[in-house]
C-alpha cells in the first residue's frame, strides 16, 4: 500500500514497525471531526484560490460520501487521516489529491482533537449532571432525617443527610465548570500553521474558524504543532472527576455498610458473595474508586510524555488520544454507575439519626455556655470534663439529672434538656452553608435550579 508520504522513499517500511506506530485502532474515533476539518479547509482552499471550485465541489461531495458510509476498512492505514484522504481519493481521483495542499497532519490532529472535545465534552457534561440531580433526588427522599458528620471518620456534629448528599453535588459542580474551562482552551483553530511555520496560500483563517465554530486563532504555528496543553487539562477535569466520584463511592460503601446501614443499596446495585449467602457487596462503587486510578494514570502518563519534548511536533504526541479516550470512557462509565447507584438507595433515617445522638452534641453544650456569658475556651473544658465523666460512666448528655447538669457549671439551667439535642443542634445553625435546616432547603432549590439551567 502507498503511504501519504512513500514518494521520498525506495523501500516499504517495516510491517511490525508500521503497524507499532500506526494509530487507526484508536484514532478512528476523529473520523468525523477528521472529515469535517477537511471539508472546511477545502472550502478554504477554494477560497484563497487554490483549489478551482469544481474540484472543491468534488471534494466535498466526495467527503460527503465517506462520512456517510462509515468506517469500512482501513486495516492497512497509518491513522484516521490517511484513511479519510484514501477513501476520498478511491472516490473521486484527482481532485482528491489537491485537498492537503497546505496543510500538515500536525494541525489535522490538533484541530481534529480539539473538535472531538467540543462534541464529547457537553456529553461529559450531562453526565455529571445526571449524577448531581440523584443527589438532589436522594436528598428529596432523606427529607429532614439526621445523620452524624465525621472529621477524622469520628462523629463531630449532627448535619441533615441532604446536607451530606449536597456536599457531593456541590464537588461535582466543580467538576461541570472545570470541563467549561477545558472547553474554553479547546476552542481554537489551529489551522494555518502547516507542519510548524504557517501555510504559504492564503488561507483566510478567521473564516475557516468560524465555518468550524472556533472562537479564536492560534497565535504561534509552532506552539500549534506541540501543544497538547487542552489533553492534560481534560485529563486533569477527568481525573479529579474521578477523585470525586471515588469518594463518593467510598462514602456509600461505608454508609450501606452493616455498621452504619444510614442508606440500603438496591439489590439491582449489589452482589453476591459465591460462598458467604449473607453477603451483598457494593461491587460498582468498589469499581468507580478503583477507576479512579487508572485515570490519575493517564494524567500523571500524558504529563510525563510532554515534559522533553522539543518544540513543535514529535510522534510522542500521538499518545495522547489512547490517554483522552480511555479517561473519557472510564469517567462516562463511572458517571452512569454512580448515578445508578445512588437512584436505587433507600435512606434509613432510623439508624443514621441514632447515630447522630449523645457525645456529639458537645460543640452545642459548650455554645450553650457560651451563650450565658462563658468564654469559649472555658466552656470547652467544663464540657471535656463532663464528657470525660460520661464515658467512664457509659452515659449520654440525655441522661444527665439537672442537679449532675449543675455539679459542671451553675449555668445550666432547666432548658438545657431541650436545647441539647440533635435536631436543636442543627436548628441553630446560622449561616447559609450550614445545615440549617432552612440552609438546607435553600441549597437544593438553589440545585435544582442549577439543574433546569443545565437541561436548556
Ligand atoms: N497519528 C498522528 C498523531 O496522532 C498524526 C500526526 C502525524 N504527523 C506526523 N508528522 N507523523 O499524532
Amino acid at each position: 500500500m502507498a503511504h501519504l508520504w512513500s514518494g521520498r522513499f525506495e523501500g516499504d517500511p517495516d510491517a511490525e514497525l508500521f503497524a507499532f506506530g500506526s494509530s487507526f485502532r484508536f484514532d478512528r474515533r476523529l473520523f468525523e471531526d477528521d472529515v469535517r476539518g477537511s471539508r472546511a479547509w477545502a472550502a478554504a482552499l477554494a477560497r484563497a484560490g487554490v483549489l478551482s471550485a469544481d474540484d472543491a465541489a468534488a471534494i466535498d461531495r466526495g467527503l460527503h460520501a465517506v462520512l456517510t458510509a462509515g468506517i469500512v476498512d482501513g486495516q492497512g492505514d497509518e491513522d484516521v487521516h490517511a484513511y479519510v484522504e484514501r477513501e476520498l481519493v478511491a472516490r473521486i481521483g484527482d481532485a482528491g489529491r489537491r485537498l492537503h495542499t497546505g496543510r500538515s497532519r500536525n494541525e489535522q490532529v490538533a484541530v481534529d482533537l480539539r473538535l472531538y472535545l467540543k462534541r464529547r465534552v457537553p456529553i461529559v457534561r450531562t453526565a455529571l449532571a445526571a449524577c448531581v440531580d440523584a443527589l438532589a433526588a436522594l436528598a428529596g427522599r432523606a427529607g429532614d432525617a439526621l445523620m452524624p458528620s465525621y472529621t477524622h471518620l469520628r462523629r463531630a456534629q449532627p448535619i441533615l443527610v441532604a446536607h451530606f448528599l449536597l456536599s457531593h453535588a456541590s464537588a461535582l459542580r466543580r467538576d461541570v465548570d472545570r470541563l467549561d474551562a477545558v472547553l474554553r482552551e479547546a476552542d481554537e483553530l489551529p489551522l494555518g500553521s502547516g507542519a510548524i511555520a504557517g501555510t504559504s496560500y492564503a488561507i483566510d483563517v478567521r473564516a475557516l474558524a468560524d465555518a468550524l465554530g472556533f472562537s479564536r486563532i492560534a497565535r504561534n504555528s509552532i506552539d500549534v504543532s506541540g501543544d497538547r496543553d487542552f489533553v492534560a487539562s481534560f485529563l486533569h477535569a477527568a481525573s479529579l472527576g474521578m477523585v470525586h466520584l471515588s469518594r463518593i463511592a467510598e462514602d456509600f460503601i461505608l454508609f450501606t455498610a452493616e455498621e452504619f446501614a444510614f442508606f440500603d443499596l438496591a439489590d439491582a446495585a449489589a452482589t453476591g458473595s459465591s460462598l458467604m449467602p449473607q453477603k451483598k457487596n457494593p461491587d460498582p462503587l468498589e469499581l468507580v474508586r478503583g477507576k479512579s486510578g487508572r485515570v490519575v494514570g493517564h494524567l500523571a502518563g500524558w504529563l510525563t510524555t510532554m515534559k522533553g519534548l522539543p518544540a513543535g511536533y514529535s510522534k510522542d504526541l500521538q499518545e495522547d488520544k489512547e490517554a483522552l479516550f480511555d479517561a473519557e470512557d472510564t469517567w462516562l462509565a463511572s458517571l452512569g454507575a454512580v448515578a445508578s447507584v445512588l437512584s436505587g438507595l433507600t435512606p434509613n433515617p432510623r439508624a443514621s439519626s441514632r447515630a447522630a445522638s449523645g457525645l456529639l452534641l458537645a460543640t452545642d453544650v459548650a455554645d450553650y455556655l457560651v451563650a450565658r456569658g462563658v468564654p469559649f475556651r472555658d466552656a470547652h473544658e467544663i464540657v471535656g470534663r463532663l464528657v470525660r465523666r460520661l464515658l467512664d460512666q457509659g452515659r449520654s448528655f440525655d441522661e444527665l439529672s439537672l442537679e449532675e447538669w449543675r455539679e459542671h457549671s451553675p449555668l445550666f439551667g432547666d432548658d438545657v434538656r431541650q436545647a441539647i439535642t440533635p435536631r436543636a443542634s442543627i436548628e441553630k445553625k446560622r449561616t447559609p452553608q450550614s445545615t440549617a435546616p432552612d440552609a438546607v432547603a435553600a441549597a437544593l432549590a438553589e440545585t435544582r435550579e442549577w439543574l433546569e439551567a443545565q437541561g436548556s
